[in-house]
């Protein structure tokens, strides 16, 4: 299967010079969506993850049908003002933009093994974050993993150390 031709690519969106590569019709297509999934959660199994954290919001997207297929927990990473309670924070760069990351302090245990996902890697600003929340609570990142990486933005250089997974990668 050919997961490419299910992400759309629209031009100078959401601002000109963007190349937004749009996953909703991968989503909308229930074998690929599936194909794709099942590739984390093999990922995931060799990587003996026991918990998935994702960024909102399209890390949940990403996540969730993994933890589900796993039987493991999901931790949501959440932007500031979004979680109910006590958490802890990053700030972080976008490809476009700045933001606050945050976690529930109690979401992940020290010593837990943890499989971030997210939908695309672009300069690594949101996964450096996430990372960032994760090992301050303790936790090993075991590997993260992606749907798409934009590979001529170099964003694994800021994850260096960390395991990846990739399903599509754009040159
Ligand atoms: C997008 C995308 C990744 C991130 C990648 O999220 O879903 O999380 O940007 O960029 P980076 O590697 O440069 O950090 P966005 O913040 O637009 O929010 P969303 O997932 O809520 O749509
Ligand atoms: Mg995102």
């Amino acid at each position: 299967m050919n997961l490419k031709e299910y992400i759309k690519i629209v031009p100078d969106w959401p601002k000109p010079g963007i190349q937004f590569k749009d996953i909703t019709p991968l989503m909308d297509n229930g074998d690929a969506f599936r194909y794709a999934t099942d590739q984390i959660v093999a990922y995931a199994r060799e990587k003996q993850a026991d918990l998935i954290v994702g960024p909102e919001a399209r890390g949940f997207i990403v996540g969730c049908p993994v933890a589900y297929s796993l039987g493991v927990g999901f931790a949501p990473v959440r932007k500031e003002g979004k979680l109910p309670r006590e958490t802890i924070k990053v700030e972080y760069g976008l490809e476009y933009g700045k933001d606050v990351l945050t976690i529930h302090k109690d979401a992940v245990k020290p010593g837990q093994r943890i499989l971030i996902t997210d939908d695309l890697l672009a300069t690594g600003g949101t996964i450096d974050a996430t990372i960032k929340l994760v090992e301050q609570l303790g936790g090993v990142v075991v590997g993260i993993a992606f749907l798409i990486e934009l590979n001529y933005l170099n964003g694994r250089k800021n994850l260096e150390g960390y395991d990846i997974l990739t399903i599509i990668p754009y040159d």
